[in-house]
């Protein structure tokens, strides 16, 4: 090891998780040496950009890069020459839902996970921590362990488990403070050792007793719990939402109420057209995945309801807007407000977006999205991977499916204007002007509850919001 650092990171995926949660350690560990590898060239030379023009959008990001880029944080493709260096190395390469063979479409593929460890084997002359940091199955870190003691060189291999709990659109503010830090390994005395050692990196920002160290397999199965917990209170409050459309309640009102129960917290009731994101959907299916694999059919079933209420939830969407335009929507200008799965991010993978423009694209509308962060091609690459849809085998959708460059252009002689990521910015905008450039009846269908529905009411709109009464319908409130 060099004496010019503490110590050497290297980090593999240069992805939402790998290139925040190592900025992040540069930042606070100027002591350390952190790199950050990947296969992929233009994304390794995006984190590059002279101009900060990073690969992913993320507030307060670029900054943090500008602290300690070519300081301690370095991005790079020498990957064998990166890890011989390396004494720590995460793994956080993506691991998506099978889409093919045993556990298709539940199962997470822990390919490039083992690809890691196969090349950590071969380059290493010295030992080294692999810390996982992908969110992966239960017991991955058998595998990971496996493949690396096949080793010939008498190299030692210590697995951690440390799972991410940033969220995208509020990373920088997640891996500066937060909640906990989660630090799985053996429990044999070099594994307590190992664990001990990454213990001493957070510690470096992190109040010990926020770090908790446990087995390995309650670090992994803890990541996935903690999104299922989640998903499921989204998928909670998304039923009452059903509810209250047909009787008359307000979902934003029964969040508040319910929310102040101290027992119950007031976060993740926030009802919507349903979550999104790479996590949630792929966490559940995996836990879902484990429960059948260990013959928990029930538990398997309970936690596949949060799913298919999320699926529920988007397509009751769709069927709303198409039923409420007089139950067709074929040839007409429909306005998308917002692709991203959440704001403050130009992630679209698992969006709720894109459930709804396929949706009405089978209906025959004409969509215009305007989203302020997400790239067409980033579209049509999670429209294909997600829906097997694409311009090259979908006959229309390139033309049926338009990106506009702003809000106004997206809504301009639209029939309808659909409100599906939460984007500030669609709060201010001009509605009067908006309403004037529309066709009439002029509707909104507010996917995430952010705008002022009785202004709107007022200046001629029909409305519909996911869990408010329609006004019309309910005259006695
Ligand atoms: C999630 C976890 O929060 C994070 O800890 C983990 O590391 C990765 O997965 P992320 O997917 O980035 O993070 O975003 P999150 O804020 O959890 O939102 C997920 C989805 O749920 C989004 O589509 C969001 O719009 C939706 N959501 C969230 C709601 O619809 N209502 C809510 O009240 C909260
Ligand atoms: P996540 O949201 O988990 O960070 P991403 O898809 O954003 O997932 O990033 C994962 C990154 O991992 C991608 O940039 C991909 O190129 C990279 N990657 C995948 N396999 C390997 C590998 N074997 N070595 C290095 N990088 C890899």
């Amino acid at each position: 090891m060099s004496t010019e650092w503490d110590l050497q990171i290297c980090c593999m995926g240069a992805g939402y998780v790998g290139g925040p949660t190592m900025a992040v350690i540069a930042k606070m560990c100027p002591k350390i040496r952190v790199c950050v590898i990947d296969l992929n060239q233009a994304q390794v030379d995006a984190w590059n950009s002279p101009t900060f023009d990073l690969p992913i959008y993320e507030p307060g990001l670029p900054e943090v890069v500008k602290e300690s880029r070519g300081r301690n944080l370095f991005f790079s493709t020498s990957i064998n020459e990166e890890i011989a260096r390396a004494d720590i190395i995460f793994i956080s390469v993506n691991t998506p839902t099978k889409t093919q063979g045993i556990g298709a479409g539940r199962a997470a593929n822990i390919k490039n996970c083992e690809l890691c460890a196969r090349t950590i084997a071969e380059v290493s002359t010295t030992n080294k921590i692999i810390v996982e940091k992908s969110t992966v199955p239960v017991r991955t870190a058998t595998a990971i362990r496996r493949v690396l003691q096949c080793n010939d060189k008498g190299l030692q291999f210590d697995v951690l488990s440390n799972p991410e709990f940033l969220a995208e659109g509020t990373a920088v503010k997640d891996l500066l403070k937060p909640d906990r830090v989660l630090i799985g390994g053996s429990q044999s005395p070099e594994g307590l050792a190992a664990a001990e050692k990454l213990v001493k990196v957070y510690a470096n920002w992190i109040p010990r007793e926020q770090i908790l160290t446990t087995n390995l397999w309650s670090s992994e199965c803890a990541k996935l719990v903690a999104n299922a917990f989640l998903a499921q209170r989204v998928s909670s409050i998304n039923s009452i939402s059903a509810l209250c459309e047909a009787t008359g309640a307000d979902v934003c009102e029964i969040s508040r109420a319910v929310g102040m129960d101290a027992r119950i917290g007031s976060r993740f009731l926030q009802s919507s057209v349903g979550f999104g994101g790479s996590c949630f959907q792929k966490d559940i299916l995996n836990l879902v995945y484990l429960c059948e694999t260990y013959g928990l059919d029930e538990c398997a079933q309970y936690w596949n309801q949060v799913i298919l209420m999320n699926n529920y939830q988007k397509k009751r969407f769709s069927e709303k807007m198409v039923s409420k335009m007089f139950n067709t929507v074929t040839g007409k200008k429909v306005a998308i407000l917002g692709y991203a799965f959440k704001k403050d991010t130009g992630d679209v993978r698992e969006t709720p977006s894109m459930f709804v423009a396929r949706d009405l694209f089978e209906e025959g509308a004409k969509i215009h999205v305007y989203d302020p962060q997400v790239k067409r091609e980033d579209m049509w690459q999670e429209m294909e991977y997600t829906c097997n849809m694409s311009p090259a085998k979908t006959p229309g959708l390139d033309e049926a499916i338009v990106t506009a460059p702003d809000a106004y252009s997206a809504c301009s002689g639209a029939h309808a204007l659909a409100t599906l990521t939460e984007w500030d910015e669609f709060k201010t905008l001009d509605f009067e002007k908006i309403y004037k450039s529309m066709a009439k009846p002029a509707f909104i269908f507010d996917g995430r509850n952010i705008l002022d529905h009785d202004k709107l009411r007022k200046i001629g709109f029909e409305v519909h919001v996911i869990g408010k009464p329609d006004p019309a319908a309910f005259t006695d409130l």
